[in-house]
């Protein structure tokens, strides 16, 4: 039997199946198709200090391979999160790590102070990277300096594991991590998704009221596989893969690629039952290729030629 466990941030997932945050609502939404205590966390819909109605429809469009959505960080607000969401999460004994999104740089650490009082929770994961808000999301980062202050202001409200989820629409995204790390995150998540756009030729409208949407699904595997790659040399802290994951050998090529762990997202559409399945043929995969720990998969790549 394998050891699929990983550490990240003094978090230990029992594997590095993790889902991704605005694919698997709370969690609760997927119990009927994955045994959740069986993956290696859930990643909650990005929670805000209010309620947040996001944009008008429509704002989801499919691609050819995959989806452009334009959300706009739609969700109940933090007092609801924690009366109506975190009484199921706290229930369980996966891990959870609740995405947060602000509209200013004090929003962040205000959120998680909120949440920190209710407890029961194992970490966050700070959304700087969200492209379809006019506040916040992308705008922060984009730029190292927010990055960083927003990171460090969410430091000093919690010692819990504390993941900056990075935007790939960057010159430098190695840069951009390695703010983060200096100013004190526990880990980083990459990517979100790229800025895209799709036009209905028959009414020659954009097919997302927002005009662009982030783009996710597998035509983003390989930029994702680059960006892992860059911020793997770029910090000392770990790194989750995100981007199009859609099968067992996706995940084995993130994990070579240097990812402690992976995040699941556009997958959970098509099969709401994947990341269980994953977590199943990726001990398999190591059975069968003799890997007794994981950690002796992650970062294996071979760069000679
Ligand atoms: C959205 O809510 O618009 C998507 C979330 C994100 O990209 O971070």
């Amino acid at each position: 039997m394998t050891d699929l466990s990983v550490k990240i941030g003094g978090v230990v997932f029992a594997n590095p199946i993790l889902t991704a945050s605005g694919t698997f609502g709370s969690g609760e939404e997927f119990a009927g198709f994955v045994d959740l205590n069986k993956i290696g966390g859930i990643v909650t819909k990005a929670v805000s200090f209010a309620p947040r109605p996001g944009n008008p429809g429509p704002r989801i469009a499919e691609t050819s391979c995959g989806i452009l959505n334009s959300i706009g960080l739609a969700n109940v607000g933090v007092e609801r999160f924690v009366e109506e969401k975190l009484p199921f999460l706290r229930s369980l004994k996966t891990k959870v790590m609740v995405n947060i999104a602000g509209k200013t740089i004090n929003e962040y650490a205000a959120v998680i102070k909120i949440i920190e009082t209710a407890g029961g929770v194992d970490g966050y994961e700070l959304n700087v990277s969200c492209p379809n808000v006019k506040e916040g999301g992308i705008a922060f980062g984009t730029d190292a300096e927010t990055t960083a202050r927003i990171t460090k202001e969410a430091r000093k409200v919690t010692d819990k594991c504390l993941i900056v989820k990075l935007t790939p629409n960057v010159t430098s995204i190695g840069q951009i991590a390695l703010a983060a790390e200096n100013a004190g995150a526990d880990a980083i998540s990459v990517i979100n998704t790229l800025v895209g756009m799709a036009v209905d030729i028959h009414t020659k409208k954009p097919k997302l009221a927002t005009i662009t949407g982030g783009l996710s699904g597998p035509a983003v595997k390989p930029v994702a596989l680059a960006k892992v790659f860059e911020v793997v040399n770029a910090v000392k802290i770990p790194v989750i893969g995100i981007g199009g994951i859609m099968n067992v050998d996706d995940v084995v090529e993130f994990l070579i690629t240097g990812a402690a762990a992976v995040q699941i997202g556009t997958a959970n559409f098509i099969n709401p039952g994947i990341t269980e399945k994953l977590v199943f043929e990726l001990a398999k995969y190591c059975e069968k290729n003799q890997i007794q720990n994981i950690n002796n998969l992650i970062g294996s790549i071979n760069l000679n030629n």
